[in-house]
């Protein structure tokens, strides 16, 4: 029975866990390569990409700054949406790394749009990379990025498009190939359902190619190096071998259950959510039509005390909810349903967060 409904860490499926204690192994070994090259290889269908995927021991934001210290050549400018907390790190993450970067902002809450890409794209040429992130954890809004790298890709064909989908990848859907993105990065602890501590990115041709007109790279995020080693089933610094041992189960998991399936139940769980919330007279913060599928925001219309809420659900029910991020602290709060949750673990909350309301 899922407990952790927060937007990562979530709880991990007890074969996933179990995998982590077998004894380990060393990275420079066919075992390990065979391992590494069989996780790889089934990553690619989580991205629908035909490229390569790499594998770090390193939480999702290691790939943000891979990023913008590999796609954005010297003299160059990287343009990044900002409608929420993680937009905002990921331009202060090109920002104290040097590069050059504007904003094309929208309210927190609500979408970035296609055309204002599109318009900022056109105001200047010297745009070598969109940063864009597909699902905003603190705001609960899914971004259409689709449409922004359709918008991206008439506007300015030869910039690349990075996207973060930390929290939406696996439970929402992303088409790298289809939708013309050059790097599409994760971490494990979302909807992936991992422990914390690993990340996965998935990097186009064109992305790698960028890379070698960028002298300074940085190394243990330079996608060249880690191409180089993958290229060998290999990764240039030592792996997270447990986490990769979780990383094959989980793997087998989530295939075995169908990425069709997977998205199907997220979406099921975002409206179950979405229902419940309104019917008891709270509001929802992400515009409609633009709501996340793996972590919904729920505005605190009736003035609840969450951290009573919180306190409540942990001491009766072992479950925690997550309180509104940073300046949204307070005034809503956040029902994560990714990774292992079921429609029957959120009934299980719901009924919970009833009990508390009715009490109150
Ligand atoms: C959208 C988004 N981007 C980036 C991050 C940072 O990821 P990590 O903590 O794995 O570095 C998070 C974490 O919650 C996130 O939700």
């Amino acid at each position: 029975m899922a407990h952790l409904f927060v937007p990562g860490p979530v709880d991990v499926a007890p074969e996933v866990a179990q995998a982590q204690t077998k004894p380990m192994l060393p990275h420079r070994s066919p075992e390990f390569e065979a391992l590494f090259h069989a996780c790889e290889q089934r990553a690619r269908a989580l991205f629908f990409t035909q490229y390569r995927v790499f594998i770090s021991a390193s939480s999702g934001t290691g790939f943000q700054e891979a990023a913008v210290r590999n796609l954005v050549r010297p003299g160059r400018r990287a343009l990044v949406g900002v409608n929420g907390a993680f937009g905002k790190r990921w331009r202060e993450v090109a920002a104290t790394n040097g590069i050059p970067v504007d904003a094309v902002e929208a309210p927190w809450g609500q979408p970035l749009r296609g055309e204002a890409f599109a318009a900022a794209l056109q105001a200047r040429d010297d745009y070598d990379l969109v940063m864009v992130v597909h699902n905003e954890t603190s705001t609960g809004v899914e971004n259409p990025l689709a449409e922004i790298a359709a918008a991206v890709r008439s506007t300015r064909p030869e910039a690349l498009i990075a996207v973060d989908s930390v929290s939406g990848l696996g439970g929402a859907r992303v088409e790298m190939d289809a939708w013309g993105l050059d790097m599409v990065f994760t971490s494990g602890q979302k909807a992936l359902a991992l422990p914390p501590g690993i990340a996965l990115a998935a990097v186009s041709d064109r992305a790698l190619e960028r890379a070698r007109e960028v002298p300074h790279r940085g190394w243990y995020f330079d996608l060249l190096r880690l191409e180089k080693h993958r290229l060998k089933d290999s990764t240039p610094a030592t792996p997270a071998v447990s986490l990769i041992y979780a990383l094959d189960v989980q793997l087998d998991r989530i295939l075995a259950e169908g990425l069709e399936n997977r998205f199907a139940r997220h979406a099921a769980m975002a409206q179950k959510v979405q229902q419940w919330a309104l019917a008891r007279g709270f509001d929802l913060f992400a515009a409609e039509g633009f709501r996340s599928k793996t972590v919904t925001t729920v505005t605190n219309t009736r003035q609840i005390d969450i951290a009573a809420l919180n306190a409540y659900l942990q001491e009766h029910h072992g479950m925690r909810i997550a309180n509104g991020y940073g300046p949204l602290k307070g005034q809503t709060f956040r029902i994560a349903h990714m990774g292992e949750i079921q429609p029957a673990d959120l009934d299980a909350l719901l009924a919970a967060i009833d009990a508390f309301l009715q009490a109150a």
